[in-house]
């Protein structure tokens, strides 16, 4: 797991003074999410300050965005397709079985920080629904009795590395 330690702190700070404001609100969420592994309020707080916009509105753009989380994401980051063509075959079942194998809800990661679950939008793989992904890797037409069998994988993998 990416700590929010000062270091990144420090270097979004530095990030913002050495492009005084000029820079799209995108951008600077995009590397605040790719150092700390999720956006803390704090650096909302100073992204506000700096670009000089309401905090409702940085937070508004982060929530409409599922590449961004305001709470930390765990190793890996469980992105099940809630879009029409996953969610008629059965998307909604698959997100429920996740949750219940790992005991978290939508939004929430593992005491162990090894698992996130994130609902998604379309991802524009339709035709290949349902799907999920978790991090880099897609994993198509998924299956709901694959749920058991890739967290044991994902749980054996994890803790080799
Ligand atoms: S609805 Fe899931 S990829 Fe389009």
């Amino acid at each position: 797991m990416i700590i929010d330690d000062k270091e990144n702190y420090e270097e979004i700070k530095k990030f913002l003074s050495e492009v005084e404001g000029r820079v799209d609100l995108i951008e600077v969420l995009h590397k605040t999410q790719d150092l700390f592994g999720y956006i803390p309020k704090r650096v909302v707080t100073l992204i506000a300050k700096t670009l000089d916009m309401p905090v409702s509105e940085i937070f508004g753009v982060i929530t409409f965005y599922s590449r961004f989380s305001l709470v930390p994401t765990g190793k890996y980051s469980i992105n099940v397709c809630m879009g029409t063509a996953c969610y008629v075959k059965g998307a909604n079942d698959i997100l429920d079985a996740f949750s219940r194998e790992l005991e978290i809800g939508v939004g929430e990661t593992t005491d162990d920080q090894l698992f996130s679950i994130i609902e998604t939008r379309c991802v524009g793989d339709c035709a290949l629904a349902p799907i999920v992904n978790i991090n880099e890797d897609v994993y198509p037409y998924f299956k709901l009795e694959d749920v058991k069998t890739l967290i044991d994988e994902l749980r054996a993998g994890g803790k080799d590395e």
